[in-house]
């Protein structure tokens, strides 16, 4: 073990992000333009200099390793990569392994992720009405996601929706996606809209839903109990107690979390990203290619992590787009 990786804040980094490509076979409305320019295969990283650059976090202190995307299982030959960070969930090194997909792969590949150690998949799923699916992922088709939200489950995933909530889209469905996870026993996280790339005509303003008006309509038909426990990611949860449920609420915009931030994030191409919320990134791909040895790359990460700034800057309050960045979500995944 090489001693753990601690910012200029004094958080602890035990959370790593890994987006394993740019490229989705969605275009929702809120993460990409129609015509996204997506990177040469070139440039990105190989499935062996992932594994690498993964147990070098590990060695360094990471316990939780998301893999994220664009759409993570979209990656060919993935699972070759979840197999290899197997044997660090078996050395007990990493505590969590998981992912967040639109879940359009997941029929194909849940028994495989969890004979490869996952337990815990989180699916981004905004909408159950299929014609509001098809409008807001433009791509996408619902049947297609539910089978993969079937086959998580059956494969013995245990399965939390995420919804951006959005105004005047996913609004009046607040009580039919609580109600639909209750029945399956998922848990459910809203999050607000960040201003993260040009989406073309999409007006970001127009799409807010602040998640402090979210739950005050849940407090009108339940009972909620703030809970203490975390995942070691942004969300904090609340029970309903008239159904047992979980839900989560990932607030950026009302109320800023970056105090608690135990998290990086890594893009394809092998960029890491200190902060979702601003423009600084250091290359890792340059260090880790120069020498067979990890001494240059664990330099490179203890450098980045120095310069991890202490949060965003997202804020709508002006009525405007404050703090917006220039790349997309799905560069970096979320
Ligand atoms: P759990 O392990 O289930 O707690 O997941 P998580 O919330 O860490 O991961 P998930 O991929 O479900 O994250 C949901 C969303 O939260 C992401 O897609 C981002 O939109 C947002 N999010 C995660 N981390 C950060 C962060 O550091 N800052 C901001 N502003 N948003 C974040
Ligand atoms: N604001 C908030 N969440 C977003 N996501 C994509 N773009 C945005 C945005 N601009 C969500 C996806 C998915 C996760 C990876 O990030 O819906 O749940
Ligand atoms: Fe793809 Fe997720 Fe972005 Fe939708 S939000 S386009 S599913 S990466």
């Amino acid at each position: 073990m090489s001693a753990p990786l601690i910012d200029p804040f004094q958080r602890a980094i035990t959370y790593l992000r890994l987006s394993v490509t740019d490229r989705c076979d969605f275009r929702c409305v809120y993460c990409m333009s129609e015509n996204m320019q997506f990177l040469p295969k070139k440039d990105l990283l190989t499935l062996e200099e992932l594994d690498r650059l993964c147990s070098a976090f590990i060695r360094m202190g990471v316990e939780k390793l998301r893999i994220t995307g664009g759409e993570p299982l979209v990656r060919r030959g993935i699972m070759t990569f979840f197999n290899g960070m197997a044997r660090h969930l078996e050395s007990g090194a990493l505590k969590e392994l998981t992912l967040t997909t639109n879940g359009s792969q997941l029929e194909k590949f849940a028994d495989d992720l969890y004979a490869a150690g996952v337990r815990r998949v989180n699916i981004s799923l905004d909408t159950l009405d299929e014609t509001k699916f098809a409008e807001i992922t433009r791509w996408g088709r619902l049947p297609q996601v539910l089978r993969g939200v079937d086959a998580a489950q059956k494969a013995g995933l245990r399965v939390k929706i995420n919804a951006v909530a959005l105004k005047d889209f996913n609004e009046e469905e607040l009580f039919d996606l609580q109600s639909w996870c209750a029945e399956r026993d998922m848990d459910l996280t809203f999050i607000e809209v960040m201003p993260m790339g040009d989406i073309g005509n999409e007006n970001r303003l127009g799409q807010y839903w602040a998640l402090d008006d979210l739950r005050a309509r849940l407090a009108e038909r339940f009972t909620l109990t703030d809970l203490a426990e975390r995942t070691g990611g942004p969300a904090r949860y609340m029970r309903l107690e008239e159904t047992g449920q979980k839900i989560g609420l990932i607030t950026p915009l009302t109320h800023n979390f970056c105090e608690s931030c135990n998290r990086v994030r890594v893009t394809c191409t092998g960029e890491i990203y200190t902060c979702l919320g601003q423009e600084g990134k250091s290359d890792l791909r340059a260090p880790l290619r120069a020498s067979e040895a990890d001494a240059p790359l664990e330099e490179a990460i203890r450098a980045a992590i120095g310069l991890k700034p202490k949060g965003h800057d997202f804020d709508y309050s002006r009525q405007e787009l404050g703090g917006q960045m220039s790349r997309h979500m799905s560069h970096t995944g979320g």
